[in-house]
């Protein structure tokens, strides 16, 4: 079964597949409007469902807004709505849902969620994010910067703060598509120790400085994401912002990497961990990440429909 779990679980030529694709279809649509089909409608028939147990903006339109462009239908749960947040279980959710749709979706608190999801389906199931990690996410950050830029291999992404869930989907994309990843932030926010250890393993150059100036020397990308995740606890708010503030990313920073993109996966906080000037500034795709998650995700339910 083509579930697409992460990114460090899915075949490389497959992520390189998938955004080749994404591309063809992107450039193949070109300005047409967006509710326009497109010209070969390889879900025609196929049913999605997307499962939401935490907000999204991005995520929901993107991936719906891309089952219809490929003649598919969707529909939208909210995990609170349905039997799984009453007491039911994943596993009998999972072949319920199988009897009906084509492919599910799914943005969860707890990884094993998602894992038991995909064990008991027999439809192909998406991460659309779990407290751990966010691959879709990456999956348009990769195809934004080689848009930009060209190949991402042998270049050096910074990731800046929180070493949260997206910080861990790029840890599992350097291993997958060959870049360096630094790590700037404090030592108590640091990426998972079994992703980095895992990334090393598959031959990244993995650097952790405590200096963010010193850490953005000579990147090629800057990325950032918000402090405080949809999974922590508000009580951890302030001992975050007062912990991360050194790892703000502003003007003075970017000027450290004249050469390097912005990105942040939004929604972001605006003058928390970016300042407007960098957002909306020259080094900033930001919403060229945002629009590319409908591109690759296309993309991904291609690759796991095989259609
Ligand atoms: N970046 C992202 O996943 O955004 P949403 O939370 O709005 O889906
Ligand atoms: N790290 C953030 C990403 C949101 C898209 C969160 O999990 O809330």
């Amino acid at each position: 079964m083509a579930h697409f779990l992460d990114i460090h679980k899915t075949d490389k030529a497959a992520l390189r597949g998938i955004i080749d694709q994404a591309r063809g279809m992107k450039d193949a649509r070109g300005d047409a409007s967006k509710g326009a089909l497109d010209a070969a409608l390889p879900l025609d028939g196929k049913m999605v469902a997307m499962i939401f147990e935490k907000p999204s903006t991005r995520t929901r339109v993107s991936f719906d807004v891309g089952v219809r462009q490929m003649g598919g239908q969707s529909m939208i749960l909210s995990g609170a709505d349905m039997q799984l947040g009453h007491g039911e279980t994943i596993a009998d959710t999972a072949k319920v849902l199988s009897r009906y749709v084509d492919l599910i979706m799914i943005r969860t608190f707890d990884e094993n969620t998602l894992l038991e999801l995909a064990e008991a389906s027999d439809v192909p199931v998406i991460n659309g994010l779990t407290d751990r990690t966010h691959p879709c996410q990456i999956m348009a950050d990769v195809m934004t910067y080689e848009e930009h830029k060209g190949p991402i291999k042998g270049k050096k992404v910074v990731w800046t703060g929180d070493g949260n869930n997206v910080c861990a989907s790029f840890l599992h994309a350097a291993g997958q598509f060959g870049f360096d990843f630094t790590y700037t932030g404090p030592e108590t926010l640091d990426p998972e120790a079994e992703f980095i250890e895992l990334a090393r393993k598959q031959g990244v150059n993995v650097t952790i400085d405590r200096n963010a100036q010193r850490a953005v020397e000579g990147a090629d990308l800057i990325v950032a994401d918000t402090w405080v995740s949809m999974h922590d606890p508000q009580s951890k708010r302030e001992r975050r912002h007062n912990q991360l503030r050194p790892y703000r990313v502003d003007d003075a920073l970017m000027a450290q990497a004249p050469n390097a993109l912005f990105m942040h996966c939004l929604p972001a906080h605006r003058e928390e961990e970016v300042t407007s000037s960098v957002m909306d500034g020259p080094q900033s795709v930001i919403f060229d990440e945002a629009e590319n998650r409908l591109h690759v995700q296309k993309a991904i339910m291609r690759w796991a429909l095989d259609v």
